[in-house]
């Protein structure tokens, strides 16, 4: 009903037009009509266009066109009538042809007076508008207006100026409009004017989101878009992206984009001047829109809100008006609430949107309200499948593009193993190219992500796996943890800490933190309750990132209470002693926790006590305990903090200790000299530290042996010597050593030596050494001597002899087998030095020297200066005072 008023805006005055117009407004009818006053005339358009010069090139067209017989035979209409000067305009030659469809478009379905128009008035032509319809016609535009009052009129149909009066005819109610012009704007189809408005450029008109929203995906033929009008919105006021549009332009978007086209779309061509009639309809989504006009016609307003910025824009089978500042409210609900699942759409991951739903997940993309971050892999099929690794690619929070270059974060991932435990994706933005990187080697492709609602979206250039299991994870980047591997696995912690819903943070002590336990771990080994328990020790029920801060209370696998407690960031203290680094890059995710690997100091339990009993008793063998025993001391092993210097058995059968049970005293100092008092232990291991190697007799490490000290050498290779500060300068090597474990601050434990030290080198007197004689000349002295006795001085001999009788008989006996002796324990005491420095060329120069005894001594090595001195020291030594100097079988 009210469209036909827009569609006939001249008809509606027609009627008037007629009562009021008919007698000034024809003067060639009256002109005409004088002779028959009854009868209506029948003048014709043809008439009227062939009694005028001005029309000649019309005629001749209409004459060659064979249309003459047309337009006689028209009524009802009015007819545009283009003047020669408008053919001549267009440089059409005199006589051109012109279809009837061609034709059509000069004549307008009705008879409309200039004063039925006011303003801008839209009027069908006969021309076919539509490829869809019928009926439909071309529509018009005419505008007829005064300004400045009504002096100056302007009449204008489309860009042509209409040229005098109108003519009337009344016998076929006709009306004939000299224009200047010819109707050169070449009405499109609405489907093809929106297809090409995607290649053309519409001065500030830009409106290729909506055309191609139109066109996309057949919309415009399955519409069947005619006898409409468009409220095309700019493409300012659409704020969509390209993911968005694309979306649209989906199929599964269709539902969408057309509800959203909707709002814009409304039946019948509606425009011009409304102001008399202002025209409520409804939108395709059956929203009610009301147009009014202002200017008369030349701006169309819609809900008295939106002004259209460019209005009445004609189509051959619709109509366009132009919004620069459309602002989507509930006049516009119909307007796409985005979700994750339409922006993977418009991003191509389709097939990934459909794994999702079978997965059951798609929850986790049809709410933008929630505060996630997806990553997608770029190519979806090397995307798993499974629904754990589905989740994996859903991550909490979405403001990893707050991370600053060089910056790192633990992003939780919605695969959760129990309420508390979802995995976690390692994510750092790299500082050269601000590239995103994941897990330590995926990289994101988009640095800005994809935003829509409260959720992010980021592309993966390959995918993200799940964290392996703890075997997996360890053996592929722990290369220098071996040891804990093996220890784990035999423990069968590997498995037991990959299984189910349980959730470990492990603590993974690098292989050398093992070996520096050395005769500890030994223990250790030997004793799997305790190793376990430790090993139990270094997993952590519960999960310790590196981000970890302040103190919690948790269990250890063993069940023991352990506290950890932030230091600083990325230092960790265990029970208020055990200081751990944990960071970002070294800390690796593992399907059930976290691990981090320890590379400074082992954490161990602190209720563990390892003492130094526990350690003799596992290295001894039972020579040097059973010496304990016997000497007495064993209560020293009970004290805190005392240590132990321990020959093994084997050195001590070769200083034939065992045929030294009698001695009491002997062996009091024996065992003395190897114990060490607290602290001892701790100036040995930092031997090198304390001192410098050039001058190795300034520290003085107690020994319970009273006034005897000794004196660390710290050789090149990092071994150290201890020789007797107040003895012989014969030096033994340490071999192992093992601490003892338990709350005391200082160090105690057993060191292992390679021989014994030997009470019988405590009695150093340099005054009556006779140093730096080559043995060869002592021989020659001795011989010298005792043929200076047998020769000479018989009685001189006596009275030595007499004073040797008053030895005991064991000392004698000693005495006795010195020289061959002596040089057994020369071998021995070479033993240290043969390990570190085997050289064939040393032995050769012993043998020259005459000194060794070469093929008995298997091995003989060392500086030969420094052989000879101990040798000669020694020597001089047996021959002088010494109580206890050779054991004898
Ligand atoms: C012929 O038509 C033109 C244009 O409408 C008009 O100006 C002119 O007066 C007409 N001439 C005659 C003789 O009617
Ligand atoms: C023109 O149209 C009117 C109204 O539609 C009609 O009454 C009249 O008969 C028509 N005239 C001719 C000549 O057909
Ligand atoms: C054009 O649309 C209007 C409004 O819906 C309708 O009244 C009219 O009949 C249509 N025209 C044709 C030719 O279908
Ligand atoms: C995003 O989250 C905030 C709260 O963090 C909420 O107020 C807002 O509505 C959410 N946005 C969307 C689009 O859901
Ligand atoms: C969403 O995430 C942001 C940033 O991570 C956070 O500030 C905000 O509180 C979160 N909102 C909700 C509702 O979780
Ligand atoms: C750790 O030390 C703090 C203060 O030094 C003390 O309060 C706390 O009891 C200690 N915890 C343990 C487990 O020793
Ligand atoms: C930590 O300290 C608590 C209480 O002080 C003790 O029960 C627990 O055994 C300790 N755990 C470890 C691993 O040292
Ligand atoms: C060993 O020590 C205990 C207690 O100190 C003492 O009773 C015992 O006589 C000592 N034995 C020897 C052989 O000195
Ligand atoms: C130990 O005893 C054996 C056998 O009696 C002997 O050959 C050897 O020289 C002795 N060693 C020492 C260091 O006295």
């Amino acid at each position: 009903m009210l469209h036909k008023n827009i569609r006939t805006c001249g008809l509606a005055f027609l009627l008037l037009g007629h009562s009021f117009g008919l007698g000034f407004h024809i003067p060639l009818q009256d002109g005409l009509a004088q002779d028959n006053d009854e009868e209506v005339p029948t003048i014709s358009i043809i008439d009227i266009l062939s009694s005028n010069e001005s029309y000649t090139s019309l005629i001749l067209t209409l004459q060659r066109s064979d249309l003459v017989d047309y337009v006689n035979e028209l009524t009802n209409v009015t007819f545009l009538a283009p003047v020669n000067s408008a053919f001549d305009r267009h440089d059409i030659p005199r006589g051109s042809k012109m279809s009837k469809n061609q034709l059509n478009k000069f004549i307008i379905n009705s008879t409309i007076f200039r004063e039925d128009i006011n303003g801008i008035c839209i009027l069908d032509t006969l021309g076919k508008g539509s490829p869809y319809i019928e009926n439909l016609n071309i529509p018009i535009l005419l505008e007829h207006r005064f300004v400045d009052g009504e002096d100056h009129e302007t009449y204008m149909v489309e860009n042509a100026n209409v040229i005098g009066d109108d003519v009337y005819m009344p016998a076929f109610d006709n009306i004939l409009l000299s224009v200047d012009d010819l109707m050169i704007d070449d009405k499109e189809s609405v489907c093809r004017y929106f297809l090409n408005s995607l290649n053309r450029n519409t001065g500030d008109e830009r409106f290729k989101t909506f055309s191609s929203l139109i066109v996309s995906e057949n919309t415009c033929r399955s519409e069947m878009l005619s006898n409409m009008t468009f409220l095309v919105p700019s493409d300012k006021s659409l704020s969509f992206n390209h993911v968005e549009i694309k979306y649209l332009n989906n199929v599964r978007g269709l539902h969408d984009k057309n509800l959203f086209l909707s709002n814009f779309l409304v039946d019948g061509i509606i425009g011009g001047n409304l102001n008399n009639a202002p025209v409520v309809t409804h939108n395709w989504n059956n929203n009610e829109v009301k147009i009014t006009s202002s200017y008369l016609g030349d701006e169309i307003i819609i809900n008295d809100k939106y002004h259209a910025t460019t209005s009445n824009f004609l189509l051959a089978d619709g109509i366009i008006h132009y919004f620069d500042s459309f602002e989507f409210d509930q006049s516009f609900e119909s307007y796409p609430r985005f979700t994750p699942r339409k922006y993977l759409i418009g991003l191509d991951y389709d097939e990934f949107v459909d794994e999702l739903d079978f997965r059951k997940l798609s929850h986790l993309i049809d709410d933008a309200s929630l505060n996630q971050t997806i990553f997608v892999s770029i190519d979806y099929k090397i995307m798993g499948a499974l629904q754990n690794q589905m989740y994996y690619h859903f991550v909490e929070g979405n403001n990893i593009d707050s991370l600053q270059p060089g910056e790192s974060r633990l992003l939780t991932s919605k695969f959760c193993l129990t309420e508390e435990f979802c995995q976690k994706i390692k994510i750092q933005r790299i500082t050269d190219t601000g590239s995103l990187v994941l897990n330590s080697n995926v990289n994101i492709v988009n640095t800005k992500p994809y935003k829509v609602g409260n959720t992010s979206i980021y592309i993966l250039e390959d995918d993200i796996s799940l964290p392996a299991k703890l075997q997996i994870a360890i053996a592929s980047e722990l290369t220098k943890h071996g040891k804990s591997i093996s220890y784990f696995k035999e423990f069968s912690l590997l498995k037991e800490l990959s299984r189910g819903d349980s959730f470990h943070t492990i603590f993974f002590p690098a292989s050398k933190l093992w070996e520096d336990l050395d005769v500890t771990l030994e223990y250790m080994e030997n004793n799997p309750s305790l190793l376990q328990e430790i090993l139990e020790g270094l997993v952590i029920e519960g999960l310790i990132y590196d981000n970890f801060e302040g103190t919690q209370l948790l269990q250890t696998y063993g069940g023991d209470v352990v506290n950890i407690t932030t230091i600083n960031k990325g230092l960790l203290q265990i029970n208020n002693s055990t200081l751990i680094k944990t960071s970002f890059d070294n800390e690796i995710l593992y399907s059930n926790g976290v691990i981090h690997p320890v590379y400074d100091e082992l954490p161990l339990p602190k209720t563990l006590d390892i003492s130094v009993f526990d350690l003799l008793q596992d290295q001894s063998g039972d020579i040097f305990e059973k010496i304990l025993e016997k000497t007495n001391l064993t209560g020293y092993l009970a004290l805190p903090d005392y240590s132990i210097l321990l020959p093994p058995d084997k050195s001590l059968l070769q200083e034939n200790i065992t045929e030294m049970v009698g001695d009491y005293d002997y062996l009091d100092k024996f065992v003395k000299l190897h114990i060490l008092p607290p602290g001892a232990m701790d100036m040995i291991l930092n031997c090198h530290s304390n001192q410098p190697l050039d001058s190795n007799s300034t520290t003085m490490i107690p020994t319970i042996l009273e006034g005897h000290h000794l004196t660390c050498r710290q050789l090149s290779s990092g071994g150290i010597m201890l020789s007797i500060t107040e003895g012989a300068n014969n030096e033994v090597r340490i071999l192992r050593k093992g601490s003892t474990i338990n709350v005391s601050e200082l160090k105690s434990g057993i060191l292992i030596l390679d021989r014994p030290l030997s009470p019988r080198w405590l009695n150093k007197n340099p005054g009556k050494l006779y140093l730096h004689l080559p043995f060869l000349a002592v021989i020659v002295g001795i011989l010298i001597g005792v043929v200076c006795v047998i020769f000479g001085f018989g009685c001189c001999l006596l009275i030595t002899l007499g004073s040797n009788s008053m030895r005991t008989a064991d000392e004698e006996e000693s005495e006795n087998v010195a020289a061959n002796s002596s040089h057994i324990a020369n071998v021995n005491e070479r033993l240290p030095l043969l390990s570190e420095n085997v050289g064939g060329n040393n032995i050769n120069e012993h043998d020259n020297n005459g000194i060794g005894q070469g093929s008995s001594l298997k091995k003989v090595t060392g500086k030969p200066q420094k052989n000879y001195s101990s040798f000669e020291s020694r020597y001089s030594a047996n021959a002088s005072t010494s109580p206890i100097e050779v054991i004898q079988e």
